[in-house]
């Protein structure tokens, strides 16, 4: 058998303290063992112990270092690396301005192959382990990501973009293409190792009824797979569907309406809805992936964590990377802070740390097998260092008096900077 073992400050959040509960001591569900022993067998975990294991377990030593589960990231945008930081423009203008020209060129299958490879390596880098991606319209460049993947053994989920409306020809398919596309990569991809589809509508404005239907009929149709999509991101947008959907009640309603909301359908943003809104996705199971850097950025808006989550919505956190500004979940939990404190609301450190691990894993319908470092659990892990020598981090941490708060200025000050090594079922990939 493969047998690793990684030594280090472990931590693993099985789930958030209640909202508002004291944070001096470590809460329940938090799950703290510094100077352990993380043993790996086979690509999950076995156990945690702080005595060494005997020398048939190969030996990772981290002393001082923060061992935590790898982070998932619940919405990104593969082909979008190459417009992060584009200056100067609201939702609308920046897709026709900047995403759309950089996934043209995604048609070609060498230069969806190259972004791919280049895209895996930076979601590994920055501590990332599992990710539900966008990546094109075109048919190449899901083989192009989920090969990519699959040559790491990661937990990925994706599929083509559905968009036959509303953007250049060369990024549309039709309704009829559509389903042969999609049903080609459901039977060659779909449940292959850790690789799973998700039938991709863009977004309500780049689908004809007759597409969404569609994506309603093969989410049905093949049972495990996903449903992504953006709804509510932009005031300006939210108008352009009440347009273009006279008949829907709002702009969740088209996707009710089409049979694309249940527990395994992932909506990015969410910050434009009402009251029914929220009930409707409690009563299905849907989740809102909260792109915070995303929607300070393009000046989207500012989602209501604790309010969603006091009504029972599922919330994911992602980074919404090129509309947001970073892969990195410390600086995307950062900024989930703030937009939350501009809100008069506070999350504390657990609660975020959680939603970026267990958290999203549970959002995914995978919190048995990611987000945990838990015996059984897949071996998917970050090693970090608490911070670099003589820099600010290190001199905060310095006068940290409870987990908490170290947890809280690493969340704050840290970032991908402090990656040390990254295992994906065991495997170290740096
Ligand atoms: N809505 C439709 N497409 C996109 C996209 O690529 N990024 C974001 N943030 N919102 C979208
Ligand atoms: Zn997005």
């Amino acid at each position: 058998p493969q047998r690793i073992a990684l030594f280090g400050d472990v931590l693993d959040i099985a789930s958030p303290p209640p909202a508002g509960a004291p944070l001096d001591a470590i809460p329940d569900g938090v799950h703290w063992h510094p100077d352990h022993w993380l043993l790996i067998e086979n690509g999950r975990v076995h156990a945690l112990q702080a005595e060494a294991p005997d020398a048939s377990w190969t030996r990772h030593e981290h002393r001082g270092h923060l061992i935590l589960p790898g982070f998932v990231d619940t919405h990104v945008h593969a082909p979008q690396l190459d417009v992060i930081a584009s200056y100067g423009t609201e939702l609308l203008d920046w897709l026709n301005r900047y995403t759309f020209p950089t996934e043209l060129a995604w048609a070609d299958p060498a230069v969806a192959q190259a972004g791919c490879e280049a895209f895996v390596r930076q979601l590994l880098r920055h501590g990332t382990t599992s990710a539900l991606v966008f990546p094109t319209v075109h048919k190449g460049s899901v083989d192009a990501l989920f090969t990519a993947a699959q040559a790491r053994g990661m937990r990925l989920l994706a599929g083509k973009c559905l968009m036959d409306r509303h953007a250049p020809p060369g990024l549309l398919d039709t309704v009829a293409s559509a389903e042969r596309d999609s049903l080609d990569l459901i039977q060659r991809w779909h449940g292959q190792g850790r690789l799973a589809y998700a039938h991709t509508v863009r977004f309500a404005p780049t689908s004809t009824e007759a597409q969404l239907a569609l994506a309603g009929e093969l989410l049905a149709a093949h049972p495990g797979t996903y449903l992504q999509t953006h709804v509510a991101e932009n005031r300006a947008e939210v108008e352009w569907v009440r347009h273009l959907f006279p008949h829907a009640r709002s702009y969740l309603d088209v996707y009710a309406q089409h049979e694309l909301l249940g527990p395994h359908s992932v909506l990015a943003h969410g910050i434009w809805l009402d009251p029914d809104d929220r009930a409707r996705l409690q009563d299905t199971g849907a989740v809102i992936a909260h792109c915070p850097t995303s929607n300070t950025f393009l000046g989207s808006g500012l989602f209501d964590w604790r309010g969603n989550a006091e009504r029972g919505v599922r919330l994911g956190m992602a980074t919404d990377v090129g509309g947001g500004t970073s892969l990195s979940l410390q600086r995307t939990l950062a900024q989930a802070y703030q937009v939350a404190a501009l809100q008069g609301q506070r999350l504390d450190a657990y609660t975020l740390l959680h939603s970026a691990t267990a958290g999203n894993a549970e959002a995914l319908n995978l919190g048995h097998e990611i987000g945990r470092l838990a015996p059984g659990h897949v071996a998917d892990v970050g090693v970090w260092r608490w911070a670099d020598e003589d820099s600010l981090l290190a001199q905060r941490l310095g006068r940290a008096q409870t987990l908490h708060e170290k947890l809280f200025a690493w969340l704050m000050l840290g970032d991908e900077r402090l990656l040390v090594q990254t295992h994906v079922a065991g495997l170290p990939q740096l």
